[in-house]
C-alpha cells in the first residue's frame, strides 16, 4: 500500500524496507524485535537528541521508537515525513507525545503500561518507608562520620500501621501502591476520575473521595495520575497547605504535578512533614532548595529502573512497533481506539503480572 493511504483514520505503513528510528539505546531484546521488521538505527549518544538532531534523525522514518524526553511534537512528525505510522513510547506516560497531532495525522500512539506497575509500585512504597523512617538523613550520619549514639529520642520517624494513606489517581499502579500499603496496615482513601472496581475496593478497603478530603485525611499522599493540562501544578501552594502539618508528599509519577518552588516554600514553613520525589518540575533539574531539607528524599526518576522492567518495556514498545508495521493492531496503544482500531488481547497477554497501567 502507498504512504498516505488509509485504512479508517490508521495510515497504513509504505511499501519497501522499514526505516526504524530508536532515539536512545534501549534493551538488545527490543533491539533484535525491530531488526526482524526493518533497518534499525540507533541513536549512537548516549543522552538525549537535541530537537535539531531528533528532526534529522526521524526524517523518512516509518516507526519512531521514543524515550520519555524526547518531544514528539507535530513538526517532528512533519519532520518524519509522510511514512511515519507509528511513535512508540518506552514509557507509560506519554505527555512527551502530541496525542492530537498523532491523531489528526493518522500515526498510532502506543506506550508500555502494566510491565512496569510492579517495579514502580515498589520504589514508591521503598520511598514512602526512606521518608517516613529518614533513612537517608540516618544514611547521611554515618557518611559524614557525624558522632551519635542510640537514644530514646534520636532520629524519631513515623509508623504507617493505622496511618491513611491517599493514592491520587487510582490506576494500576495507585492499585499496586495501596496494595502494598495495605500489608504495612495502613487505611486507604483515593481520589481522580477513575473509580476502582467493587472488587479493588473491598480487597483494599478502599474509599474513592474528593482531593481536598484526601488531603484533610491522609498521612501519606501518594501520585499516580498521568501529567495533563489538569493535573500540572495539582500540588499548589494550597493544596500543600491543605495537607496535614504530619503528612509526607511521595512522587512517582510525573514532576510538573507539584509546583516545586511551592513544595519548597510549604517545606520551609513546615506546612508538611516531608516529600520523597522521583521526579522534578524541570527533570533532568532538581530545585537546589531541595537540597537543603533532611526530611526529603531524592532519587533520579528510577520508578521503573530493574533490568527485567526495562526489558519488558523496551520488548513492549518493539512489539507495538512490529505489529503496526505487519498492519496489525498495537498491543498497547494511546490513540487507537479514536483511530478506529480493534482492541488487542487483554494486557495480560501481552505480559505477566497484573494488568493496566
Ligand atoms: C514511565 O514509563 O512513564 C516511567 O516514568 C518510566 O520510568
Amino acid at each position: 500500500m502507498s504512504s498516505g493511504s488509509k485504512v479508517g483514520a490508521l495510515r497504513m505503513r509504505a511499501e519497501g524496507t522499514a526505516r526504524i528510528v530508536v532515539t536512545r539505546r534501549i534493551p538488545e531484546p527490543a533491539i533484535e524485535l525491530l531488526r526482524g521488521a526493518g533497518e534499525v538505527w540507533v541513536s549512537p549518544h548516549d543522552r538525549p537528541l537535541s530537537t535539531e538532531e531528533l528532526h534529522e534523525a526521524v526524517s523518512g522514518a516509518d516507526v519512531v521508537v521514543s524515550l520519555l524526553h524526547d518531544r514528539i511534537d507535530g513538526a517532528l512528525m512533519d519532520a518524519a515525513g509522510p511514512r511515519l505510522v507509528c511513535v512508540a513510547n518506552v514509557a507509560v506516560g506519554f505527555d512527551n507525545i502530541d496525542i492530537p497531532a498523532a491523531t489528526e495525522r493518522g500515526i498510532v500512539v502506543t506506550n508500555t503500561p502494566g510491565v512496569l506497575t510492579d517495579a514502580t509500585a515498589d520504589l514508591t512504597f521503598a520511598l514512602v518507608l526512606a521518608v517516613t523512617r529518614r533513612l537517608c538523613e540516618g544514611e547521611r550520619v554515618i557518611r559524614s562520620k557525624t558522632p551519635w549514639s542510640w537514644q530514646m529520642f534520636y532520629m524519631l520517624g513515623s509508623g504507617l500501621a493505622d496511618k491513611t494513606l491517599g493514592v491520587v489517581g487510582m490506576g494500576a499502579i495507585g492499585v499496586a501502591v495501596a496494595r502494598r500499603a495495605r500489608a504495612f496496615g495502613m487505611n486507604i482513601v483515593y481520589s481522580g476520575p477513575v473509580r476502582a472496581t467493587a472488587e479493588v475496593e473491598a480487597e483494599l478497603g478502599a474509599r474513592q473521595v474528593e482531593l481536598d478530603e484526601l488531603l484533610d485525611q491522609a498521612h501519606v499522599v501518594t501520585l499516580h495520575c498521568p501529567l495533563t493540562d489538569e493535573t500540572r501544578h495539582l500540588m499548589n501552594a494550597e493544596r500543600l497547605r491543605r495537607m496535614r502539618k504530619d503528612a509526607y508528599l511521595v512522587n512517582t509519577s510525573r514532576g510538573p504535578v507539584i509546583d516545586e518552588a511551592a513544595l519548597v516554600e510549604a517545606l520551609r514553613a513546615g506546612e508538611i512533614a516531608g516529600a520523597a520525589l522521583d521526579v522534578f518540575e524541570h527533570e533532568p533539574a532538581v530545585s537546589p532548595a531541595l537540597l537543603e531539607f533532611d526530611n526529603v528524599v531524592l532519587v533520579p526518576h528510577i520508578g521503573s529502573a530493574t533490568v527485567e522492567t526495562r526489558t519488558a518495556m523496551g520488548v513492549l514498545a518493539a512489539r507495538n512497533a512490529v505489529a503496526v508495521l505487519a498492519g496489525e493492531p498495537p498491543w498497547t496503544t494511546v490513540n487507537g481506539a479514536t483511530l478506529g482500531l480493534p482492541a488487542r488481547a487483554p494486557e495480560a497477554e501481552v505480559a505477566p503480572g497484573r494488568p493496566g497501567g
